[in-house]
C-alpha cells in the first residue's frame, strides 16, 4: 500500500492546472448508458474513481477508452448488461448512478446497495423513492436493488432534502421516461447543472437548469454525449487552501471562479488574498491565517467536500475558529489525525472548535477518505518535520497525481510503495 512522506514546512509557489470535475464526470459516464453509440466526454480526469466507473461500464458491455488528453469515448453499441456488482459498488458509492440509466434503457437493473461509509450511513432512500415515483418496482434482495418497470413514466418528484446524487439519478432516468418529470428541491450543485447541459445537448428537453425546479421532457431516445466536463471546484479549492495554509503564492489555471465564491469568501476572511482574472485565480496566503467560522451547506454555500481542507488551514490560525458540517454531521474522521499534528480541536456533535496553534508538527497519520486525506496533506505541508500519510489510495480516488503537482509547486512530498 502506498504512503506519502512529506517534509515541511513548505511554501508553495507557481501555477497549477485544474482537472475536470470528478463529481461531474461520474454521472456523465453513467448517462452514456442512456444512448446507443459512441459518447465523447472531454476533460475527464485520470482518477481511481473514474477507473472504477470505466470498469463498471465495461462490465455492462460498453467499450471505453480514456485518451492521454483526457478524452473519454464510451461505446455502448453492445452494452446489454444490467448488473452493478457489490465488488465495484463497495469501492465507489457513485456506482449507484448506473441504476437510473439501466432502468430507463433496459427496463430493469440489479445494483448492489452501497454500505455505509467511513463517516456515516449515507442512505440511498431518495434515489429509490424517485425511481418508484417514475413507476419502477423496487425490491431489495440479498444486498441488491432489483428494479424493473415497463417504460418509466414522467411524474412529480419532491425531494424532502437536497441531494446531488438523487437529483442526478432522477434527471437521467426521466430523460427516457414517457412524459414530463418535475423535480422539486433539486440540488443545484454545478455538477448537476453540467449533467443537465450535457443532456440538453443530447436532445432531452430540460427546463430550469441551475434552479431547484427542473422540468424534464422524456425523449424516446437520447443521442450519445458530446461534452466537456467543468473544472473541479473542490480540487481548485484544495489547492487554494494549500496556498493559504503555508503563506504560498499559487495561481489556479483553468478554474471557474463562479463555482468557488463561498470558498473564496472564507479564505479571504482567513487573511488570504485572492485575485481573479478570467479562468485564473491567484491565491496568496498570509504568514498566519485569521480565525473564521465556517458552516457547510448545499451549493452555493461552503462545500462539505472542502471542510477537512479549511480545517487544516484553521489549525494554524490566530484565534479560535469553528467549523460546522450541516450536510454530513459525522464527517470528522480527520479530526483525530489532525490532533496528531498538535492541532487543538474539540468536537461537539457536528461542530468543531479549533484553537489555532502557531506551529504544527509532522507525525504519522492515516488517510480515511478522499477529502480528509487532502486535509492531512495540507497540514503536513504546514507542519515542521516529517509526516507519513498512510492509505493514500483514498486520495488517488479524487486527485490526479497530487504529489507530482504539489512537488512542481515546491512541496517536499514523495510516494513510497511498501
Ligand atoms: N441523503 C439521504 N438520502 C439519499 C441521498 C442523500 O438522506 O437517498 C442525504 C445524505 O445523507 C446527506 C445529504 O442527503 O446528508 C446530501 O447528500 P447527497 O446525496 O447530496 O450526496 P451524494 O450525492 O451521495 C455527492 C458527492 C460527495 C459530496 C456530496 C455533498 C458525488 C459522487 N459525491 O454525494 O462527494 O460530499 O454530494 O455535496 O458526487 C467527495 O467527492 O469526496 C464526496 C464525498
Amino acid at each position: 500500500m502506498d504512503k506519502f512522506i512529506v517534509n515541511g514546512p513548505t511554501r508553495l509557489e507557481g501555477t497549477i492546472e485544474i482537472s475536470g470535475a470528478k463529481n461531474a464526470v461520474l454521472p456523465l459516464m453513467a448517462a452514456a448508458l442512456l444512448a446507443r453509440g459512441e459518447s465523447i466526454i472531454e476533460n475527464t480526469p485520470r482518477l481511481r474513481d473514474v477507473n472504477t466507473m470505466m470498469r463498471l461500464l465495461e462490465l455492462l458491455g460498453a467499450r471505453v477508452e480514456h485518451g492521454e488528453d483526457g478524452t473519454m469515448t464510451i461505446d455502448t453499441s453492445d452494452a446489454s448488461g444490467v448488473e452493478a456488482p457489490y465488488e465495484l459498488v463497495r469501492t465507489m458509492r457513485a456506482s449507484i448512478y448506473a441504476l437510473g440509466p439501466l432502468l430507463a434503457f433496459h427496463k430493469r437493473a440489479r445494483v448492489s446497495m452501497p454500505g455505509g461509509c467511513a463517516w456515516g450511513p449515507r442512505p440511498i432512500d431518495l434515489h429509490l423513492m424517485a425511481m418508484e415515483k417514475l413507476g419502477a418496482n423496487i425490491e431489495l434482495e440479498h444486498g441488491y436493488i432489483n428494479a424493473s418497470c415497463d417504460r418509466l413514466k414522467g411524474a412529480e418528484v419532491v425531494f424532502p432534502i437536497s441531494s446531488v446524487g438523487a437529483t442526478a439519478q432522477t434527471i437521467m432516468a426521466a430523460s427516457l421516461a414517457d412524459g414530463t418529470t418535475v423535480i422539486r428541491n433539486a440540488a443545484i450543485e454545478p455538477e448537476v447543472t453540467d449533467l443537465v447541459e450535457a443532456l440538453i445537448n443530447c436532445g432531452v428537453g430540460i427546463g430550469g437548469a441551475g434552479t431547484a425546479t427542473l422540468e424534464i421532457e422524456g425523449a424516446d431516445s437520447v443521442a450519445p454525449l458530446r461534452h466537456r466536463v467543468i473544472p473541479d471546484r473542490i480540487e481548485a479549492g484544495t489547492f487554494a487552501a494549500a496556498a493559504a495554509v503555508g503563506a504560498g503564492d499559487v495561481t489556479l489555471a483553468g478554474c471557474r471562479a463562479d463555482h468557488l465564491a463561498a470558498v473564496v469568501q472564507v479564505l479571504e476572511a482567513s487573511g488570504t488574498t485572492i485575485e481573479t482574472e478570467g479562468d485564473r485565480m491567484r491565491v496568496r496566503g498570509s504568514d498566519r491565517p485569521t480565525a473564521v467560522d465556517v458552516v457547510t451547506r448545499e451549493y452555493p454555500g461552503f462545500p462539505t467536500d472542502m471542510q477537512a481542507q479549511i480545517m487544516a488551514v484553521l489549525c494554524r490560525a490566530n484565534g479560535t475558529s469553528t467549523v460546522k458540517d450541516t450536510i454530513y454531521p459525522d464527517r470528522f474522521t480527520h479530526v483525530p489525525e489532525l490532533r496528531r499534528f498538535g492541532a487543538d480541536i474539540r468536537l461537539d456533535g457536528n461542530l468543531a472548535v479549533i484553537r489555532g496553534v502557531e506551529q504544527l508538527q509532522g507525525a504519522p497519520v492515516m488517510a480515511t477518505d478522499i477529502r480528509a486525506s487532502s486535509g492531512l496533506i495540507l497540514a503536513a505541508m504546514a507542519a515542521e518535520g516529517r509526516t507519513e500519510i498512510l492509505r493514500v489510495y483514498h486520495i488517488d480516488r479524487g486527485y490526479q497525481r497530487i504529489e507530482e503537482r504539489l512537488r512542481a509547486l515546491g512541496a517536499s512530498i514523495e510516494r513510497v510503495s511498501d
